[in-house]
């Protein structure tokens, strides 16, 4: 295994590990980010025990690029059992319900991936420590890759790929606590994937000047391909046809997605694409790919810059 290049401190180095602030390797792997104040949250998959879970690790950070690891907001725990030493748990994100209570949703499986549930857990700050309540399959469907969206009303809702009908967008009850209904389902645009119609996974959605951008990526595995995204004047749809936001064959810039995080700066509004690099053999190392996105009139579009850092107070890129 080659070493990990780690990033400097204070900016943000596409495909090289951040660091907290013991110096070991930050675990934002499929990462959820949120701002509270001007602070952002992230929570990631621990990939200490390979694919298997350990915990969910927070971290918090004013520039996002500087970390510091707060604890498990989740830990493993053999006496719960969709905690246990032999599950999976991917795609920890967070939302904070209009009770003011703090929600995370998880990707629950096991070493098969045929568990396919969506699970919560439910804290009263940021950084937890977390309570885990249940896990689902949403409205009877299986459930793997999650993002998660808070609109503007405050109303939430899980993305979620369910590879049998497609990419759903679920509306979360006011609590967050319940999904309540299908707002829309969309399919990955045509292709000779063995499964046929299926929905993209690893979903995302932000909005910008009235328009929602959902994001997504090919079922590839830990392999990586050009994700797509599409628009919508409202999450029920029409959606627009899928496009890549990065250049044709890049891969994403050999990343898949896992946020979009909108920084609202004093001066402009800026957006950054979080992905993951993952590194099938060695999952702990994955290398964090993040980059501005520009979104524009409906065209969302992904720069590679070897180090960048952005102002979360004015918004700006540098
Ligand atoms: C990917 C998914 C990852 C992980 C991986 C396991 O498709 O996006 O989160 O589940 O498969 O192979």
């Amino acid at each position: 295994m080659s070493a990990p290049e780690f990033a400097p401190a204070g900016v943000i180095a596409p495909g090289k590990v951040f660091r907290d602030q013991e110096g070991k390797v930050a675990q934002l792997h499929g990462v959820g980010i949120q701002q509270f104040g001007d602070t952002f949250y992230a929570w990631g998959e621990d990939k200490t025990n390979g694919d298997r879970f350990t915990g969910v690790a927070c971290y918090s950070s004013t520039d996002l690029a500087t970390w510091t690891f707060l604890g498990h907001a989740l830990a493993a725990d053999e006496n719960i059992e969709d905690l246990g030493p032999d599950r999976i748990i991917e795609r920890p994100k967070v939302l904070q319900a209009p009770d003011s209570r703090y929600v995370m949703f998880l990707h629950v499986e096991s070493g098969d991936y045929s568990y396919a549930r969506l699970g919560w857990a439910v804290a009263d700050r940021p950084e937890g420590p977390y309570t885990y309540l249940r896990s689902e399959r949403p409205l009877g469907n299986i459930s793997r890759d999650i993002g998660v969206f808070q609109d503007e009303d405050g109303t939430g809702y899980v993305l979620s790929e369910d590879r049998e009908h497609g990419l759903h967008i679920y509306r979360l009850s006011a609590d967050h606590l319940a999904v309540e209904e299908i707002v829309s389902t969309t399919l990955a645009p045509p292709s000779d994937h063995p499964l046929g119609s299926h929905g993209l996974e690893s979903p995302a959605v932000v909005k910008h000047e009235g328009l929602y951008y959902l994001f997504g990526s090919e079922l590839t595995g830990w392999d990586t391909n050009d994700n797509q995204y599409a628009t919508a004047t409202s999450l029920a749809g029409p959606w627009s046809e899928w496009n890549g936001f990065a250049p044709a064959g890049s891969c994403t810039f050999d990343s898949q997605t896992s946020v979009v995080v909108p920084v609202r700066g004093t001066e402009t509004t800026s957006f950054v694409y979080v992905g993951d690099r993952w590194i099938r053999e060695d999952l702990f190392h994955s290398a964090p790919v993040w980059l501005p996105l520009t979104l524009k009139d409906g065209v969302a579009e992904l720069q590679w810059h070897e180090q960048w850092t952005v102002d979360t107070v004015t918004g700006v890129v540098s």
